[in-house]
């Protein structure tokens, strides 16, 4: 094993520190020494040190928060030397894998959120990692012993907002047997979730925004008023402020929940970390099923690095996991979900006819190329305005019926790009 990290301040790094708990449970898990039961129990001990150790960096991280800068530009610096300035700062990553520039803005920028108290607001596309962001935020500031909780404000019926987020009286309506507490009462001292806030509708919206002004609650069927002392972090995929201008989302709310701001970037923006979360989702699926990690063949591996991910990680993850499930010990394209197996094996034949040139004229070279350029410039252009063929015909100065030729021709459906269907980038 390799010595402890030390980091700037001289005490050992807690990060890195967790990073050797972390190899040595990865390496257990495929000792071939020791037995499941016992493997199984080593497991334990380390989880239990790992917690110790995050306790412990608590007091430590919040000195050393104090010690940063103010908000402002972040100085240029390599990926691998801010991930390990993080990792320095004892910084809790909450198994946020990768080293991607515009990732480790938004985890700094979470890292400078976390020790004041300010509302903060998460966007990204839906399975960035957005909660996962929020408890970066949790876990790294004063209030990490505390609760935290997280809502769907996508998921609760309209007639329920109420009494769930700040909770009932007995016989406050019918089937309220019962006082209960809400999520605000939950999270007291500690830190509330509100993800998918773009969905909460407008008298959801003026209840939460009374709760901002006042930290004090009221639940339903009664009038004494509860203070409650939870921190704000919302999260959404919406264009709020589109939405503002429409009238469906309060502005004053807004400007309440958008102190600060941190941006989770789509995957496909981050594809150089595509490999390692690769790997990384491989090894978790195998914990998981208890079987050894998935062997990728050449040929899946193209496809997974060139796909789009429409669903981002979350997608990638389950893409990963479903293969470590049916696939024995290699998954090929045949292991891919069905909606995915038609664009890998197009994509198979595009590279096999990329390389399978040797012997052919120039001018046969030249109008493959050309072939395959016009199909991706099709495939992009469908994505990108969800699969109209008159937007596209519009938009790239064409006879729409030449287009309707052209698709036909590569064998593209436009159906096939609606909705965010389409895949491949
Ligand atoms: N950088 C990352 N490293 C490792 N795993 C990640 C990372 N980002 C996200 N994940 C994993 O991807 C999945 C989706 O993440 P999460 O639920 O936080 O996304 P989300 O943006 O809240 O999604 P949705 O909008 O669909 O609710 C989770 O299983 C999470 O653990
Ligand atoms: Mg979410």
């Amino acid at each position: 094993m390799k010595p402890f990290v030390f980091g700037s301040s001289g005490t050992a790094s807690v990060g890195g520190l967790l990073e050797r708990i972390e190899i040595l449970r990865a390496s257990l898990r495929w000792s071939t020494r020791l037995d499941r039961a016992e493997i199984q129990s080593v497991l334990g001990q380390c989880n239990v040190l790992r917690d110790e150790v995050m306790r412990f960096s608590r007091s430590t991280r919040f000195a050393d928060a104090r010690a940063l800068e103010p908000l402002g530009p972040v100085p240029e610096q390599p990926a691998v030397s801010r991930r390990q300035a993080l990792l320095d700062r004892n910084f809790v990553f909450e198994g946020v894998f990768g080293d991607n520039p515009k990732l480790l803005e938004s985890l700094e920028i979470a890292e400078r959120a976390a020790p004041s108290d300010l509302p903060v607001l998460i966007r990204g596309e839906s399975g960035t990692g957005k909660e996962l962001m929020a408890r970066v935020v949790h876990s790294n500031g004063k209030r990490a012993d505390g609760p935290f909780i997280s809502v769907n404000c996508g998921a609760i019926p309209h007639e329920l907002l109420e009494s769930e987020l700040f909770g009932h009286r007995k016989g406050a309506f019918t089937g309220a047997s019962a006082d209960r507490k809400g999520k605000f009462e939950s999270a007291d001292g500690g830190t509330i979730f509100l993800d998918e806030i773009g969905e909460l509708p407008l008298h959801g919206q003026v209840k939460l925004l009374r709760v901002l002004q006042s930290q004090e609650i009221q639940r339903v069927g009664s009038d004494a008023p509860i203070r409650v002392d939870a921190r704000i972090v919302a999260a959404t995929n919406r264009d709020l402020l589109q939405m503002v201008r429409e009238g469906r989302f309060r502005e004053d709310l807004y400007y309440r929940l958008c102190v600060i701001e941190v941006n989770v970037p789509p995957l496909r923006e981050r594809r150089d970390e595509l490999p390692l979360l690769i790997d990384f989702f491989c090894v978790e699926a195998a914990e998981k099923l208890e079987r050894n990690p998935l062997a990728l063949t050449a040929r899946l591996q193209a496809f997974l690095l060139s796909y789009f991910y429409p669903g981002n990680i979350r997608e990638l993850r389950n893409v990963i996991y479903r293969m470590s499930c049916l696939a024995n010990a290699t998954a090929d394209l045949e292991h891919l979900p069905s909606q995915l197996r038609a664009d890998a094996e197009s994509h198979c034949q595009e590279s096999e006819g990329a390389e399978a040139t040797t012997g052919w004229s120039l001018s046969e070279v030249r109008k493959a190329a050309s072939e395959t350029a016009e199909k991706r410039f099709l495939v992009e252009g469908l994505r990108n305005v969800d699969g109209r063929v008159m937007e596209l015909a519009k938009r790239s100065g064409m006879n729409r019926s030449h287009l309707q030729t052209l698709l036909k021709k590569h064998g593209l459906r436009s159906r096939d790009f609606r909705g965010g269907a389409s895949t491949r980038a």
